[in-house]
């Protein structure tokens, strides 16, 4: 290796075609992924405070951000539903004419080159607010397996593309794919939520989703943030149970985990920009503290560059604008 005078590594920066020319990462619209959550009823636009642009929206409505998604070249759209009547088991998440199912069916026939991903759990649909069947005062996770499978195959019935598991019940990908095989749904792609951790950085969604606990909180089943082997043997575990693509959740805080996963499979890592990290972004570039929209591309990029093939992320149509101008 030479060394200066003779190496000047600034000669590749000159341009903004030159930089562009040798850039190692690029971003691109089909990349991203737009979350979006469903209610029930009709012309129902409901502002999130703690996530300024998102709206919770009926179905009538979802439509359209679909379609201004699918004309930005977003790659799709992943759906929470948040149900009309909440119980103890969550019965809500597989009823086919609930908002996920129904949205389902109105974005395919609206905006049908998204990719259509439905995040499966039961926190949104449970009255207790837990990703799974309460007993005692812990989630039964083997009593939760037969519930998510239901829900799984509800949403590939309606028509999505992928079935999201974000649940982190030991063996759901495992029950997910057995039920979705016998219902006929060979074709579909599963994506686990692999490594799934137990993060403050949720807290906007909880509002969104209306899925907050009622009590206690989810460690008993979300990962420790101060994991990054285990990480690695979750994502194994899901890939022998059948997944076809893997995330690591959220994204910003756990590029090492990213770059983690992405060494060791092969498989599309997806990465998932969670609510809080939108929402941190977006306020402090409500306070003039930091430039939104170049913050925004950085953190994508960033997560992209740590190894992620797919960004869920709710970005997803401002960064494509960007995108295809530039
Ligand atoms: C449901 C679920 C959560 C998120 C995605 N699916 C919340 C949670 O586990 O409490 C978080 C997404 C976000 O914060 O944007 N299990
Ligand atoms: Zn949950």
């Amino acid at each position: 290796m030479t060394a200066f005078p003779t190496a000047r590594p600034r000669r590749l920066r000159r341009t903004d075609r030159l930089r562009r020319m040798v850039a190692e990462t690029r971003l691109a619209p089909e990349m991203l992924v737009l979350p979006l959550f469903v209610v029930p009823g009709e012309g129902v636009e409901r502002p999130i405070p703690s996530m300024p642009g998102h709206r919770q929206l009926s179905v009538d409505r979802v439509v359209p951000v679909a379609k201004q998604a699918e004309a930005a070249g977003v790659g799709g759209v992943i759906l929470f539903g948040i149900p009309a009547s909440k119980d103890e088991t969550g019965s809500a998440a597989w009823d086919p004419s609930g908002p996920v199912p129904t949205a389902i069916r109105a974005i395919r026939a609206s905006a049908p080159d998204l990719v259509v991903w439905a995040d499966v759990c039961l926190c949104e649909y449970t009255s207790h607010g837990h990703c799974g069947v309460v007993v005692g005062d812990t989630v039964d996770n083997d009593a939760t397996l037969p519930l998510l499978a239901k829900a799984a195959v509800a949403y590939a019935d309606a028509g999505a593309d992928v079935i999201a598991p974000s649940d982190m019940m030991d063996g759901r990908v495992g029950a997910i794919r057995e039920a979705l095989d016998a219902a006929g749904h060979h074709e579909l792609a599963v994506c686990s939520y692999s490594a799934k951790y137990a993060s403050a950085y949720y807290g906007p969604f909880r509002d969104a989703a209306e899925s907050a606990p009622a009590f206690g909180d989810r460690r008993t089943h979300q990962m420790d943030p101060a994991n990054v082997r285990e990480a690695v043997v979750e994502v194994n575990l899901d890939l022998a149970e059948g997944a076809d693509m893997v995330m690591v959740k959220p994204a910003g805080p756990y590029l090492d985990v990213v770059a983690a996963v992405r060494r060791s499979v092969d498989v599309p890592v997806a990465a998932y920009q969670v609510s809080g990290e939108y929402s941190m972004i977006e306020a402090a570039a409500a306070n003039g503290w930091v430039d939104g929209d170049r913050v925004m591309m950085e953190s994508l990029l960033g997560i992209v560059r740590a190894g992620a093939d797919v960004v869920l992320t709710y970005f997803a149509v401002r960064a494509a604008h960007i995108l295809e101008e530039s």
